[in-house]
């Protein structure tokens, strides 16, 4: 799915870099005739951190994050007033996905209409981008160029919308809304999280191979936080553009992993080769020397276990980016239906007041 490539590049975009990049994202998904599936789920997230949760089954947006309940201190009555507007953005959903199963001529069946939204934050320029696009189906439908200020039809079917929205000055509100609601939520969810957000644990690095003829395989597991690159080395020369996929581990760090052919070079020359995990923020490399009596060939139990446990979180990550949406609900005191629901005013029959 796209939108998790999207995610995907913020790691990458660190590399070399000690400034960090926050981000706020909302991912919403509006579903039609899926068993055992919510007809609607929004989650928000910081630098990838699940802090908020709404579904239609329960119909309450909860904190998922301890600290995340410091909001009330200033905005006492931030989780009713989100709630609300959550409610209200459910109903839109499901005229939502109705108006775009008409815009794409298909019918009945199961369907789901995703929106991704939010703002990243450089701590070291003060610098603000903001993202929003939707998907039918898995499918890009509609995007924000941010540095055009732009829509971005995917289909067809979007150029009308794209229009409506341009003729209409959407993407202005959009920009208003990322440059100040969305930013100053971030940095402040970020004041609120900061001991959990901030702090950086590097992770251990272990050498796997299935067999003598397999590659060898770079595992790093246990850093927080998820901007990080992991790469092989020779002489200290860096080998490969490609950093492997940063999934989660349970226990809210992250693994990451990279492999390298050494079928061709004899064991003796092992030693040029080193693995190289690099920590956002933090200046120091942790360099480990590939040393052949390090590595864990351990087929039997040790490897298909990474293996499945890596298949199980990548599962798990692309369900909840794909799947799990977030509407970022704002308070009351931020204009809740001035900032947001025009998005959907083209595909709903009845748009959203806006003030
Ligand atoms: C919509 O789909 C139906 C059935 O698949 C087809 O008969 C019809 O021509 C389509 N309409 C448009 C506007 O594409
Ligand atoms: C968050 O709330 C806790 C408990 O009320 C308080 O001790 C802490 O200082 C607050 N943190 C911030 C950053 O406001």
């Amino acid at each position: 799915m796209k939108i998790c490539a999207v995610v995907f590049l913020l790691g990458v975009m660190i590399h070399g870099t000690t400034s960090m990049i926050h981000t706020l994202r909302y991912f919403e998904t509006a579903s039609s005739q899926i068993s055992g599936f919510p007809q609607f789920v929004g989650v928000g997230l910081v630098n990838d951190l699940v802090i908020m949760h709404y579904d239609s089954n329960t119909k309450r947006l909860v904190p998922k994050q301890e600290w995340m309940n410091n909001v009330t201190e200033e905005e006492p009555q931030h989780w009713e007033d989100e709630t609300q507007v959550c409610l209200n953005l459910e109903q839109a959903g499901k005229v939502s996905i109705e108006n775009v199963k008409q815009r794409l001529n298909v019918t009945g069946g199961s369907h789901l209409y995703q929106w991704m939204k939010g703002c990243d934050w450089d701590d070291e320029t003060d610098e603000i981008r903001g993202y929003y696009q939707d998907a039918f189906d898995g499918e890009d439908f509609i995007s924000l160029d941010w540095t055009t200020q732009t829509w971005v039809a995917s289909k067809p079917q979007a150029f009308a919308t794209k229009l409506s929205w341009e003729r209409n000055g959407v993407a202005a509100r959009w920009k208003n809304y990322f440059d100040h609601v969305c930013a100053e939520y971030l940095k402040k969810f970020m004041r609120y999280g900061e001991k959990t957000l901030k702090r950086k644990e590097l992770p251990e690095v272990w050498f796997l191979q299935k067999s003598s003829s397999s590659p060898v395989t770079c595992f790093a597991s246990g850093f927080y936080p998820d901007r990080a690159v992991l790469f092989w080395t020779k002489d200290g020369e860096e080998l490969q553009e490609d950093w492997g996929e940063i999934l989660p581990n349970h226990d809210g760090t992250f693994q990451t992993s990279v492999s390298l052919d050494l079928s061709s070079v004899p064991t003796g020359d092992w030693g040029r080769y080193s693995c190289v995990f690099q920590l956002s923020g933090v200046k120091d490399d942790l360099i480990t020397k590939l040393d052949p009596g390090l590595i864990r060939t351990n087929e039997k139990k040790y490897t298909p276990y990474i293996v499945a446990m890596a298949c199980v979180l990548g599962a798990v990550v692309c369900a909840l980016i794909g799947f799990f949406v977030y509407r970022r609900c704002k308070a009351k005191q931020l204009s809740p239906q001035s900032s947001e629901p025009e998005v959907m005013q083209e595909l709903n029959p009845q748009p959203p007041e806006t003030q």
